[in-house]
């Protein structure tokens, strides 16, 4: 019999343990489940095992991966697309690093989507007020989407989703993304314009980029002043994309009309956990939380059957692929945001 290949499974829910479980049923791999993220305090815990298993919140910054690679891990195994929170030039020639690129891009976009329809109907509030006996509608009006612009930014899988379901709405959307695809624009029909024009025209604005050094702080004061006045934004990518002082301020002056957020920039600490016995300490959110045009939900948005599903599924294979047989289909590295990808035959990266 071939040696079991071990995991060690960091920041573990319920469901998570649900789905893996589930997966590995008759296959040569044994996950040890651990509720702590993946830290620099925590790193011990891999001692022995062959690979991590890792998501949004685990910090596999520089020191751990040493850690990791002094214990002989030789994948880290990410249950998530994004992968910003693995310091991949550390890791380059060290250990691979696989991820999931897609488990379900309509979970996304349609929570996107539901964000804005929630914001500008104001469901939020009318289901209080009803239940409440409250059969008032006065400070619940909103608008049509209809013949309004919607500004995607990043046409990628989730961002070409939601295009489909904007313009299903009938509103016009212009999109930016510095790989535009003029064929799968003209085939969803919609525009490509530079972000100047983006932020100076919609209605409502949604983010569909990575985090990188270049979309970091991407909306902030300056390209909020360019914005209409009581746009909406949404963003269900990654918290760091938006400056939240300034999202405030905006917020504060009505410039900003709505804001659904479903990431936060110093989320780590509160999201995915219950607070609901104690208090928050981070003001910041704790603002953020009290107007009543700002929607916020916990990095929820991939949260589907079909999501966790696949989740499971293609992180499992990527271990075993690699482990059985010495194949990388999902591998990221340090030149994973170099277009065209340097990788060949979408092969192994070193
Ligand atoms: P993707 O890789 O298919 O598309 C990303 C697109 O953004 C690409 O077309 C890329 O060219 C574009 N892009 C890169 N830099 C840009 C820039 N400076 N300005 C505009 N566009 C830029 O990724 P996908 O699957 O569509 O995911 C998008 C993001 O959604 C991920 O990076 C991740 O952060 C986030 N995400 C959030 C989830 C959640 O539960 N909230 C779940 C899954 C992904």
């Amino acid at each position: 019999m071939e040696n079991i290949i071990k995991v060690a499974f960091f920041d573990s829910k319920p469901y998570d343990k649900k789905y893996f479980n589930a997966e590995i049923q008759n296959k040569n791999i044994e996950i040890k489940y651990f509720k702590d993220r993946l830290t620099e305090e925590s790193v011990k815990l891999a001692e022995g095992y062959d690979a991590v298993c890792v998501f949004v919140k685990d910090d596999v910054n520089e020191n751990v991966i040493n850690t990791l690679h002094k214990y002989g891990i030789r994948l880290i195994a990410l249950r998530c697309a994004g992968y910003n929170n693995v310091h991949l030039k550390t890791a380059y020639k060290r250990i691979h690093t696989v991820r999931v690129p897609a488990y379900s891009p309509y979970a996304v976009a349609e929570h996107a989507a539901a964000l804005a329809l929630t914001l500008n109907r104001k469901t939020h509030r009318a289901y209080f007020r009803t239940r409440d006996s409250n059969f008032n509608i006065d400070g619940l009006m909103g608008f049509d989407m209809h013949g309004k612009t919607a500004g995607v930014i990043g046409t990628g899988k989730i961002g070409q989703i939601l295009i489909k379901i904007l313009t299903g709405f009938g509103m016009k959307v212009i999109a930016s993304d510095p790989f535009p695809d003029e064929k799968i624009a003209e085939k969803l029909g919609f525009e490509y314009a530079d972000m100047d024009r983006l932020f100076r025209t919609s209605d409502l604005i949604s983010l569909h980029c990575p985090l990188t050094a270049e979309t970091r702080h991407l909306i902030n004061k300056n390209t909020i002043e360019k914005m209409k006045d009581h746009v909406m934004i949404i963003n269900t990518s990654r918290g760091l994309l938006i400056n939240t002082a300034d999202l405030i301020a905006a917020l504060k002056t009505g410039k900003i009309g709505a804001a659904g957020l479903d990431v936060y920039e110093e989320e780590d600490e509160y999201f995915f956990e219950d607070f609901s016995g104690t208090f928050l300490t981070d003001d910041v959110l704790a603002r953020l939380l009290s107007f009543n045009n700002v929607l916020i939900t916990s990095h929820q948005a991939f949260f589907t059957n079909e999501a966790m599903t696949n989740i499971s599924g293609t992180t499992v294979s990527n271990i075993i692929d690699y482990f059985e047989k010495d194949e990388l289909p999902n591998e990221v590295c340090y030149f994973c945001d170099v277009k065209p990808c340097p990788k060949k035959n979408g092969g192994k990266c070193f």
